[in-house]
């Protein structure tokens, strides 16, 4: 098969991005086909990404690149991007587009409520030209970290290249797919590519747990704790939890905070519907966690009592989510001084027009952004929230004052 010539651009413009360092060498097997992407035939664009393909696979040992269904990409937001991050985005935007489904992380900003968030036009026009550049690859404008609940879910047994790690772990454990966690351009590489590096996750013997986690119960909305106690606990050691029974929402805020505090993406559980063999030889240590434990670690992430920022939906709310808040809030009245951001995709959004707008008498209900890779330190300094994902990211990334709160407490907080 013929590899599609991509014309080159003037070598005057941005130097940087079409220095091409002498022949790249691998100890991968590449098919004659990648060999020539490798060699530049196909253009710069392709050329650049199978080059950190190819670094990659070399770091990692891997043999051979393997065909993906999908990618996620993250790096969507300025605020964790900035400047250098656009150029980047734009100089590959002009030699590239993605040839397979890929869908893009959250942005800085409600794309049509930005203002109301009170984010500057500075910001927003930088925002403007990312979200431009992805356009220009191809990368689909979801603005989720759920994709899975937005179009993009992927099979059991499929590889994928997502780099958003809540849902890099949700893709593992629940969906039964197979990915690593991406960097935002080693999985925009692979999109363009189509293809990724088999070593890690993609390898069925790296998936075998290492530590069985038995946890006693865990107590009413504290499984985003019960995810953040087990990712401490796990480290690098993909845990099995074999009590861990867990509505889907529940695995999502579950996954979400053990792969914040932890730097694993996949746990194994045992699911009644699923019959799957799970194999435990490999298990060198067992860990009891009481559930006196996820009590105090509730305690410990307590925090301030006032906040200036309600902050739920990380990950982004699920539509029956968004439907369980309006019914406890239908009938109640705004109380609180705090803002109030529910935070969730534009599909889901969507999807549930008068459970929005239940919700929206008590805040904002934003899609496209979230609560940590939104600017919200300009805005905030004390942040509640209902996420362990969110307890680890809002101090650091959002100079926070975090405070934990379940979702009943928090619903409870803003209303009367
Ligand atoms: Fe999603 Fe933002 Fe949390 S991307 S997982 S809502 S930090």
């Amino acid at each position: 098969m013929q590899v599609p010539e991509t014309p080159d651009r003037p070598a005057s413009s941005h130097p940087s991005f079409y220095y091409t360092p002498p022949l790249m060498t691998t100890s991968m097997h590449l098919t004659a086909k990648e060999e020539r992407i490798l060699a530049g035939e196909a253009g710069h664009g392709r050329q650049k990404a199978m080059e950190l393909l190819v670094a990659l696979g070399d770091i990692y040992g891997a043999k051979r690149l393997i065909p993906i269904a999908s990618a996620q990409v993250s790096g969507a937001s300025f605020k964790t991007i900035g400047d250098a991050g656009i150029r980047f985005l734009e100089d590959f935007s002009e030699h590239a587009t993605v040839s397979v489904r890929a869908s893009l992380n959250p942005l800085g900003m409600d794309e049509k409520r930005w203002r109301a968030m009170g984010v500057g036009a500075d910001f927003r026009l930088k925002q403007a030209r990312i979200v431009r550049a992805y356009r220009s690859l191809g990368v689909e404008p979801l603005y989720t970290c759920t994709p899975y609940l937005s179009g993009n879910r992927p099979r059991r047994g499929q590889h994928l290249a997502w780099a958003e790690s809540s849902a890099t772990v949700f893709a593992n454990s629940y969906l039964g797919a197979m990915t690593n966690r991406e960097g935002g351009p080693s999985a925009l590489a692979a999109a363009i590519i189509g293809k990724t590096a088999e070593y890690g996750l993609h390898i069925p013997e790296n998936r075998a747990p290492r530590v069985r986690i038995d946890i006693e119960s865990i107590p009413e909305g504290l499984v985003p704790l019960a995810g953040y106690v087990v990712g401490k606990l796990a480290g690098k050691r993909i845990p099995y939890l074999p009590s861990l029974d867990l509505t889907p929402d529940q695995h999502k805020s579950f996954g979400a905070a053990m792969a914040a505090t932890g730097a694993v993406s996949m746990y194994e559980f045992s699911c009644p519907e699923d019959r799957k063999k799970i194999d435990t030889s490999g298990i060198e240590e067992k860990i009891s966690v009481p559930t006196t434990e996820l009590a105090s670690q509730a305690e410990r992430l307590r925090g301030d009592d006032s906040w200036d920022l309600v902050a739920v939906g990380c990950p982004h709310c699920s539509r029956h989510e968004i439907r369980r808040m309006a019914k406890f809030l239908k009938g109640r009245k705004p109380a609180n001084d705090a803002d109030v951001w529910f935070c969730t995709s534009r599909s889901v959004y969507n999807s549930c027009p008068r459970e929005v707008a239940v919700l929206s008498r008590f805040g904002k209900v934003l899609c496209d952004t979230c609560m940590v890779v939104a600017p919200i330190e300009r805005l905030y300094k004390r942040t509640a929230s209902d996420s362990g994902k969110a307890m680890v990211y809002l101090p650091t990334l959002g100079k926070q004052r975090a405070s934990f709160r379940t979702t009943q407490q928090l619903l409870e907080a803003i209303s009367s």
